[in-house]
């Protein structure tokens, strides 16, 4: 017999026409949702071993499943598993086939479950394992950037505001500026497995079920903190995978603006940075050119990962309870959004450590923005000047440096004088872009020794994870 002739589907009973074969691609999931095989699997043998040890089903009907389930297993893995549209979904592609392997025993895995509970419970168990492979990249990032900022805590750039030359800053601080960004990218996506790790399995099709069942058992078999409380929200629930989305969105954000600074600073006019070949592609016409393809890549991946969270967002918006057929579209794009998030750390993983600061480049762009402006004023204001007041001299300073080509500290004491009689020659040394870093010496300041406690800190934050 064909596991699929008429009206043989597993509903059959209450059908007297077989389902339009346009509808059954159209509501087929099993293309994409093949994916969940493994975790498809692992709740199902938890939910038999649960039936067995409160009577359902005897030792022997559990052994009968135990088996056959890992025939289909070892089919799924060696690619001889016959994957079938007919059979709509992954959950029905595999229970199917048990029962073609071991008989009427299969039919018997689906007492006291449905696919409602049952998707819910293969969704949560994929993710988590997702997220933990995510989290594990995550750290590799953090790994690799915090010992590139420790290497480059005195390596002194500008830092920006509006894009324009601000104050000098380590390079290193900078680095720990995203690693702050990753931190709390991390926390987010524990704070989401954390509330996701509870078993919905036992809610059945909505209103839970007449059998004895023990949901503490099957939630503690397949590594959950506990069963859901509520048989209702368990089989609606896609707050995790928005949750998931949001998190990734976010981290997407970091990566794009880390990606359009990586971008700005191997162009030839910045020229900070140096990505080695092998992160970067030519062009076919233009011989010269090495374009910082991975990181564009990356930022330019953010579109999709956003249309992800919008998507589910409005997937689940103004849904009634309990399940609807509407949440088999969630699969797509949280499946999308993991392998995207998945790549575009790994790159960034591989490629952060490899980047190459030109020490020389940042210097020189740090000497000639006025930077050191702030430094000035401070200076002035020690020497009892109002703020304000400062702020308008070192100004007056600042449009004869534009109008010369001269920066601060290249400035004749004479000069500087002209704009204020009480400075003196201890000026140069908070003109200089080493006075000006180190001076910010306090928690959370560029100060080359403030970098290093940081990126210590940073380190131990990572171990203690
Ligand atoms: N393929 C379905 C999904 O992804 C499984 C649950 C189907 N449940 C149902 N009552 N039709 O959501």
């Amino acid at each position: 017999m064909s596991k699929q002739q008429d009206t043989s589907k597993l509903w059959g009973g209450r059908f007297s026409e077989p389902t339009d074969s346009f509808v059954q691609r159209f509501t087929a999931s099993v293309d994409f949702d093949q994916r969940m095989a493994a975790e498809d699997i692992a709740g199902s043998l938890a939910h038999a071993n649960m039936l067995c040890a409160v009577g359902v089903l005897s030792e022997d009907e559990l052994g009968q499943i135990q088996a056959g389930l890992a025939t289909v297993q070892r089919e799924i893995d060696d690619g001889t598993f016959a994957w079938s549209v007919e059979l709509e979904d992954v959950h029905m592609n595999i229970e199917a086939r048990l029962t073609e392997l071991i008989g009427v025993t299969g039919k018997k895995l689906h007492t006291g479950r449905s696919r409602n509970d049952q998707v819910a419970t293969d969704i949560r168990l994929y993710l988590r394992a997702a997220i933990d492979q995510i989290a594990t990249e995550l750290t590799r990032l953090q790994e690799g950037t915090i010992a590139l900022a420790a290497e480059n805590t005195d390596t002194i750039m500008p830092g920006f505001t509006h894009l324009q030359t601000a104050q000098p800053v380590s390079f290193g601080h900078h680095l720990l500026a995203w690693n702050e960004m990753l931190e709390r990218d991390h926390g987010r996506l524990m704070d989401c497995r954390a509330r996701m790790n509870q078993s919905p399995l036992g809610a059945a099709a909505l209103a839970g079920t007449t059998y004895p069942i023990d949901r503490e058992q099957t939630a503690a078999a397949l590594g959950f903190d506990k069963p859901t409380e509520n048989s209702l929200d368990s089989v609606s629930d896609r707050d995790f995978a928005i949750e998931f989305c949001a998190f990734a969105s976010l981290l997407m954000t970091h990566l794009s603006r880390m990606s359009e600074e990586l971008v700005i600073w191997t162009s030839a006019q910045f020229n900070f940075i140096e990505l080695p070949d092998r992160f970067c592609t030519g062009s076919s016409i233009m011989p010269q050119k090495k374009n910082p393809d991975v990181p564009e890549l990356v930022r330019g991946k953010v579109g999709r990962v956003n249309g992800h969270l919008i998507s589910l967002l409005t997937l689940m918006k103004s849904q009634p309870l309990a399940y609807n057929k509407d949440n088999q579209e969630d699969k797509e794009p949280l499946f999308d959004t993991v392998d995207t998030v998945l790549d575009c750390l790994r790159a960034f993983a591989d490629m952060v450590p490899a980047i190459k600061p030109r020490a020389q480049q940042m210097r020189e762009a740090a000497r000639s923005g006025f930077s050191t402006a702030t430094d000035l004023a401070d200076y002035l204001v020690g020497l009892g000047l109002p703020f304000r007041d400062a702020h308008e001299v070192v100004g007056k300073a600042v449009a004869h440096g534009v109008e010369t080509g001269l920066d601060l500290a290249e400035m004749e004491l004479a000069t500087l004088q002209g704009f204020c009689p009480d400075i003196g020659e201890d000026v140069f040394e908070v003109l200089t872009l080493e006075g000006s870093i180190s001076a910010r010496d306090h928690l959370g300041g560029t100060a080359p020794n403030q970098v290093a406690a940081a990126a210590r800190r940073a380190r131990e934050r990572l171990q203690s994870r």
